[in-house]
């Protein structure tokens, strides 16, 4: 028995060219990875010899630590760029950047960046595969796949299952990137948070869009909680981080108002006692550290695939 799989694509700049079966396939592979490193396999040697450059031009705990370990146990040689350590901070263009690394022998490029759109540009101005770890508020595909992913081992199949996205949709790539995933998952979406950061506009997207808290909570097999993006926001969208929380932090009051076994998801960093009480997000329907700890395996999966997909490798692993 072996596992084989097919993939034609070599970048992930988003989630919306991904069809249905693209996203089971990466699922398929990131449990292959999940099984084989819980059962004592900590080495693979699916890119043994690759160099990945992981170009991190924000700040990042949980991604850029997920895609180091997911290369390190591919056999991957991984390096970390940072901005402040970078030829960027010299007036360097992210494009002679790009070709730079590629110079130097880069198989794949993993990237985070402020600006939306920055991932797409990079993966037209270089032949080597890109991931985007997060641009701007545009895309955050590998958090969206990792969450989903958490979902369906909790859920099982996800479809018509009801997930609640509630805070700063506005200015949230991981929003964004989780809406058209769930969407094509058959999940049945709705945004809820104060009207400045989740206009009625979204709806067009097809998800519901409530700001009635209740009425967003109730009936949710999954919450997914998302912090305030003040990095993003060029003015204020609210009067103060204590009424934010005042009227849309989850407590321990309103956490009656969901079904006893609702999941709670958040892709961090999370802002205890702001948008989540510490009690609801160390509970046991919180899943934010299986969410982390499904990241390795599901950027293992994405690793790998783009990289085949490049050299136009066969994937077929022994089961
Ligand atoms: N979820 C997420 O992107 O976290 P980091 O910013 O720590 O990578």
């Amino acid at each position: 028995m072996s596992l084989v799989l097919t993939w034609e694509k070599q970048n992930l700049i988003s989630i919306e060219p991904l069809s249905l079966a693209d996203i089971n396939t990466i699922f398929s592979l990131a449990r292959y990875y999940k099984q084989g490193t819980e059962s004592g396999q900590l080495k693979f040697d699916a890119l043994e010899g690759r160099t990945v450059i992981n170009l991190f031009l924000e700040p990042s705990t949980r991604t850029r630590l997920a895609f180091e370990i997911a290369c390190k146990r591919l056999s991957a040689d991984c390096i970390s760029v940072s901005v402040g350590a970078s030829s960027l901070s010299k007036g360097e263009s992210l494009k002679d950047t790009a070709r730079n690394i590629v110079a130097l022998g880069a198989d794949v490029i993993i990237m985070r960046h402020s600006s939306s759109g920055s991932a797409d540009y990079l993966s037209k101005t270089v032949d080597t595969p890109i991931i985007n770890a997060g641009d701007g508020s545009h895309a955050h595909p590998t958090q969206a796949l990792l969450d989903t992913f958490t979902l369906t081992e909790r859920l099982g199949d996800v479809k018509n299952k009801k997930v609640t996205i509630l805070g700063d949709i506005l200015f949230s790539r991981v929003a964004r990137s989780n809406i058209h995933c769930l969407l094509k998952l058959g999940a049945k979406v709705t945004l809820a948070g104060p009207n400045t950061l989740v206009p009625k506009e979204f709806e067009a997207m097809g998800v519901t869009v409530s700001h009635n808290l209740k009425d967003a909570l109730e009936d949710a097999d999954a919450i997914m909680l998302l912090r305030i993006q003040h990095e993003r926001q060029t003015s204020t969208h609210f009067p103060s981080i204590g009424e934010y929380t005042t009227s849309f932090g989850l407590n321990e009051r309103r956490a009656h108002w969901i079904k006893p076994n609702a999941i709670i998801m958040h892709p961090g960093p999370i802002n205890r006692g702001v948008e989540i009480d510490s009690k609801l997000a160390d509970s046991s329907n919180s899943v934010i550290l299986e969410q982390v700890k499904n990241g390795v395996f599901v950027r293992m999966a994405i690793l790998h695939l783009c990289h085949a997909a490049h050299t136009q490798t066969k994937i077929s692993l022994p089961k």
